[in-house]
């Protein structure tokens, strides 16, 4: 359902006059909130959540500072859509030396990864909780050294395959972001989303996909943390696939 920009969320205030019109067809918000994350979102979400992505605070689209964003350089990482973040958190448990900003506008996601966060510690994590789009008009050219997007909205209906993430919209903003060498992960249980994401990557002439067996597509990277959508994939007797893409 497309966000009623009447109504400013907890999510941020509605777009800016002047700022592109960007459907978004997702869910912002789910089941009632509990308190706790309530909490999180009104403290722990304001010292995580990086500044000048909205078009308000940012009407000219100037390029993030990410040094000043995370007080140091280091490789960074980007995880569009991270729904309830166990992927994300991962990651960044597991690699302190490489910084995540991760993106996510369905604010009950962000909501269950904040506690964890709070408790796991966040020094190399930093959240958008929004529209990637927003975030990937203001990353600083080349400034990516990898872009997961784990399980992005199927939209199986062909009528409804221009809604996909996956699309030159996205696809031109993020070779930009991403530097030479960056690999873009996209992972789905949707055999025609593999279609669909092979020939729209192929039209970029941004990327080269880099499978040289089906063991690269069929097995999952080695440092694989299953998301809470592929469990319920598996559960209902889908497949995965794992598709690596390096940028040229
Ligand atoms: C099918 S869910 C998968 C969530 C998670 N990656 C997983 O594997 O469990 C797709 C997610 O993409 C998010 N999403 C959809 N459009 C997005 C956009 N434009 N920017 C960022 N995230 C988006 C949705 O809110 C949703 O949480």
């Amino acid at each position: 359902m497309a966000q009623d920009p009447s109504k400013p969320d907890r999510l941020g205030p509605p777009r800016a006059d002047g700022a592109p019109w960007r459907n978004f067809y997702g869910r912002r918000r789910g089941k009632q909130l509990r308190t706790g994350q309530i909490a999180h979102l009104d403290t722990t979400l304001p010292d995580l959540a990086v500044p000048n992505v909205g078009w308000d605070e940012n009407p000219q689209r100037r390029p993030l500072d990410l040094h000043a964003l995370f007080g140091r350089r280091a490789p960074l990482h980007l995880e569009i859509g991270f729904g309830g973040g166990e992927h994300l958190l991962a990651r960044a448990a597991g690699e302190p030396q490489t910084d995540f900003i991760g993106c996510e506008p369905f604010v009950n996601g962000v909501a269950m990864l904040l506690p964890k966060l709070a408790t796991q510690g966040s020094g190399n994590v930093r959240l958008h909780p929004g529209d990637a789009r927003d975030l990937l008009d203001v990353l600083p050219a080349g400034s990516l050294s990898r872009c997961y997007l784990l399980y992005p909205d199927p939209w199986p209906k062909k009528k409804h395959h221009r809604r996909r993430f996956v699309s030159a919209e996205t696809l031109t903003p993020l070779a930009r972001a991403l530097q030479s060498g960056a690999e873009l992960r996209v992972a789905t249980d949707i055999p025609d989303y593999v279609r669909h994401s092979l020939e729209a990557v192929a039209a970029q002439d941004a990327f080269e996909w880099t499978a040289q067996t089906p063991a690269d597509w069929r097995d999952p990277w080695p440092d694989w943390t299953r998301t809470r959508y592929e469990a319920k994939a598996l559960r209902q007797g889908r497949s995965p696939h794992y598709l690596r893409f390096r940028r040229l």
